[in-house]
């Protein structure tokens, strides 16, 4: 991973709660004393209260986000004549209440393992309001999704066709399915996260093969069509996540209705449903541009209808799957500095002439356990010192975490106030998605609690991890 070119103060973002590009919540202000709150919450009474690191979640935040979404998907859609359904990508973070969350405000949720169905089925989210995914499902997974009359099981390869159709006729049972399609179209801030690459594990491509035969999807489509233990509900294609151009939505979309017409042609079969998923971008710096769920919606049922008249087929009923752009920005951690550390490196400067520049490390809590995103992806976050006010000249800092490695790094590059100092909170932003839900225990530290709040109280929708919760799994 390429380190960050070393940034003038001037090139950083500074700002707090409530600027334009916000990554912070929109439960999230600072008061007059210079402390920031979430959801009528003071970070100190937080931290007093469940310790630190934490994430703290402000669940009417969430509720906005998915409203937002699930609104401005249906009116686009209403507007071509068309129905939706929005799934939450549980992937992103999932938690009992959270699924419940979701599904009070009108949104079905989407699983990625027999771990995440489970969580949803513990909240109570009716069976036919969730999807499972996954690229090898294991039988189990595909039975307890089956026992659970999930609503739709997206199968991801031919093998997966066959063992899902056995498994139906096992339990005497019709299994919903839709096919995961790679249409070649891949969007998103980083490579890793951009799965609709030909040269990835996911999904069935809508390209010929070298012999210019049959397409892998279209094949897979009729597989499911030949199997009477299967219901072939529709199309399914994931782009990539993080994305801020709808254009890729938009290229997408042609590509899987033009598959559909395919089918219909070959077969008579005409897909009633079509899932474009997941990957609505948010801010992630001060200033960043979000996408804006009403302007992609809009653009998206356009090309869905322009696209169907042209191919002479009704509308799909349409769906996504919003993970990140649903809690990503709903979340913060929570972490208490330590070490307060000068380093001063030898870097060139823009007229390539020898420059020392002294970056201020400042080691919380927490760190690559609790986000690995910087470290995987060389994601960017924002950081503030919040539990006060400073006037103190702000300085070019890395927040780094306590882990034994120097890529332990929380945030790259930040301004913050000169006297920070231990035990001073400071709160990374929009930390939402991917935190917890890819949290380990690297070096046995014990994993944050999730913490929502929400009308001036919080309540412990996860505990921390202790120990002896470590300790419990091993055998000795
Ligand atoms: N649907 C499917 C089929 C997906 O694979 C994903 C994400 C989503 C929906 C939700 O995407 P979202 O709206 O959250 O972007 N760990 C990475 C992101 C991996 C996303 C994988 N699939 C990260 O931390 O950026």
């Amino acid at each position: 991973m390429p380190e960050p070119a070393v940034p003038t103060a001037s090139a950083l973002p500074s700002g707090g709660p409530g600027a334009a590009g916000t990554p912070w919540s929109s439960g999230a202000r600072r008061r007059t004393d210079g402390e920031l709150e979430v959801a009528g919450v003071a970070v100190s009474e937080l931290a007093a209260e469940h310790g630190t690191p934490a994430y703290v979640l402000d669940e009417a935040d969430f509720r906005a986000r998915a409203r937002a979404y699930r609104s401005a998907f249906e009116a686009a859609f209403e507007q071509v004549g068309a129905g939706v359904d929005v799934y939450y990508a549980g992937k992103a973070l999932l938690t009992v209440a959270v699924a419940r969350w979701a599904t009070q405000e009108g949104l079905r949720v989407d699983t990625a393992s027999g771990g995440e169905l489970a969580v949803a089925l513990r909240a109570g989210v009716p069976g036919a309001a969730i999807g499972l995914h996954g690229n090898n499902k294991s039988d189990a997974e595909v039975l307890a999704a089956l026992d659970a009359g999930v609503g739709r099981l997206i199968v991801d390869s031919l093998v997966e066709i066959e063992r899902v159709a056995d498994l139906a006729a096992s339990r005497g049972v019709v299994a919903p399915v839709m096919v995961r399609v790679t249409t070649g179209v891949h969007a998103g801030g980083h490579e890793y996260i951009s799965t609709a690459h030909e040269d990835q594990k996911f999904g069935l491509s809508v390209n010929p093969g070298p012999d210019g035969g049959t397409s892998p999807a279209l094949a897979a489509l009729e597989a499911v069509v030949a199997r009477p233990e299967l219901e072939l509900l529709g199309i399914h294609s994931h782009i990539g996540s993080q994305i801020l151009d709808p254009s890729g939505f938009e290229a997408a979309a042609r590509v899987v209705l033009q598959l559909r017409a395919d089918l219909a042609t070959r077969t008579g079969v005409l897909v009633d449903e079509v899932d474009l998923g997941g990957g609505y971008g948010i801010a992630y710096l001060p200033g960043d541009e979000a996408l804006e769920p009403g302007p992609v919606a809009l653009s998206v049922a356009q090309v869905v209808a322009a696209v169907s008249h042209q191919l002479g087929t009704p509308l799909p009923r349409f769906s996504i799957e919003p993970g990140r752009a649903v809690v990503g920005p709903a979340g913060l951690t929570l972490y208490t500095v330590g070490t307060v550390k000068p380093v001063t490196v030898s870097s060139p400067d823009a007229s390539g002439e020898a420059a020392t520049l002294t970056r201020l490390y400042v080691s919380v809590d927490g760190g690559m356990s609790d986000n690995i995103r910087p470290a995987l992806y060389g994601a960017d976050y924002h950081a503030e010192i919040v539990g006060r006010a400073s006037s103190a000249a702000k300085v070019l800092s890395r927040v780094v975490g306590k882990h034994c490695e120097s890529g332990d790094i929380v945030v790259h590059q930040v301004m913050l106030p000169g006297d920070v100092r231990a035990g001073d909170l400071l709160a990374v932003a929009a930390t939402g998605a991917y935190g917890r839900s890819m949290a380990s225990n690297y070096n046995a530290l014990t994993r944050p609690p999730v913490v929502a709040v929400a009308d001036g109280a919080s309540r412990v929708l996860v505990r921390r991890e202790t120990v002896d919760d470590l300790l419990a799994l091993d055998q000795g």
